[in-house]
């Protein structure tokens, strides 16, 4: 099979329909590989190679590394069996990169190179401890890169600016000169800003903040969490905090958690900068100062220093919480009544439950 040829018919109808359009591609290679039962490889990074069952893709020049070569993230532990996963990830991360140069190819060939907005990104963190469905930095960190086609505009540059996926609507609106109505005439409001500014230039003054929010992955991974990130700061509330935090099936069954709990279980070295115990049990308030601990692992919340730190990002966390219209806005401590007599001034009514 081709990737490359489902690109063509789709670039060529854009060309005879001769509109402005708007063309999302979303690839599942960085996953892992289907949820319990992983055929293709923990990553389905053997998906397409030519082995024996594994089918082949024609396009695609698979790149292998070793598992002793790879680089480990702070948070993945230094053990031969993580080491393995991440190599496999590895695979199919190069797999993807090729993806996105094929389709760069047909824009091209198409002739929209030079009219065409390109935005990557991705949904969320990888699929390691501390990454997707945490709201550690590991979990909300995912790349941005964006090509534009103006001359004028920033090219091959860093922007230091603080970005979120909220950015992405306010950017296309901006990209396509479309306006959103007014917060009095339309829910929701968006609370992200458009990007095409900082092609032009970085903002003198950044004192923005980024915001998070995770309720649940699985049916069964209830762990509602809201987070707001400064440059400097990272505030988390675990709305839920007295739950062990919920692990999804495709992560459980992977090399990196199976070796964690062996090793845990036999009482071995992890090798880890966690234990599981703190893993699974948090605080409600988790305050880091990421300039001194970017691996958020001294949670600074009930420290007398960061009293006003604390506070001002509560506030801040709390009045985005409002302006999305948060259902959760009141939990755990009180329940949020807002309609009836409470129309006018919703309330956080205490359930006197600690
Ligand atoms: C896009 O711009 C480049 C550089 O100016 C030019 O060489 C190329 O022919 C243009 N492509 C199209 C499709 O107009
Ligand atoms: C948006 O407006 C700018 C400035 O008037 C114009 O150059 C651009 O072509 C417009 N973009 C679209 C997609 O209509
Ligand atoms: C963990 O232990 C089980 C049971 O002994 C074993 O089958 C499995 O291969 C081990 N996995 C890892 C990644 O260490």
């Amino acid at each position: 099979m081709k990737v490359k040829s489902a690109w063509q018919s789709i670039l060529m109808s854009f060309v005879f329909l001769c509109s402005p359009f708007l063309l999302y591609v979303a690839f599942h290679d960085p996953h892992r590989c289907g949820h319990t039962n992983p055929e293709y490889g923990n990553f389905c990074e053997k998906f397409g190679n030519g082995e024996p069952g594994m089918g082949f893709i024609e396009d695609w020049h698979p790149i292998y590394y070793k598992p002793e070569q790879v680089q480990l993230p702070y948070f993945v532990q230094d053990t031969p069996a993580a080491r393995q996963d991440v190599a496999a990830q590895y695979t199919t991360i190069s797999r993807l990169d090729q993806g996105v140069g094929l389709i760069l190819q047909e824009l091209k060939a198409a002739g929209f190179e030079n009219n065409t907005l390109i935005i990557y990104s991705s949904d969320n963190g990888i699929p390691f401890p501390s990454g997707r469905t945490n709201l550690y930095d590991p979990g909300m960190a995912e790349p941005l890169l964006i090509s534009s086609p103006q001359p004028e505009h920033r090219h091959n540059e860093v922007t230091y600016s603080m970005t979120s996926l909220l950015d992405i609507v306010p950017t296309l609106l901006d990209w396509f000169n479309i306006s959103y109505p007014h917060e009095n005439e339309v829910k929701p409001i968006l609370t992200g800003k458009s990007l095409l500014p900082l092609l032009v230039k970085e903002p003198a003054h950044d004192t923005g903040a980024v915001f998070a929010s995770h309720s649940h992955h699985e049916i069964t991974m209830y762990y509602p969490m809201r987070a707001v990130r400064t440059k400097r700061y990272k505030l988390i509330h675990n709305i839920n905090y007295k739950m062990p935090f919920p692990i999804d099936q495709d992560f459980y069954i992977s090399p990196s958690f199976q070796d964690l709990l062996n090793r845990t279980r036999s009482k071995k070295p992890l090798n880890w900068y966690k234990t599981l115990k703190s893993y699974y049990y948090r605080d409600e308030w988790e305050l880091y100062d990421l300039k001194k601990d970017a691996e958020e692992v001294n949670n600074v919340a009930s420290k007398p220093a960061y009293k006003n730190i604390l506070l001002e990002l509560k506030t801040r966390l709390d009045e985005w919480q409002k302006a999305t219209a948060d259902p959760w806005l009141c939990a755990p401590g009180g329940v949020l009544e807002a309609a009836g007599s409470f129309k006018k001034h919703p309330q956080c009514l205490p359930l006197d439950n600690f």
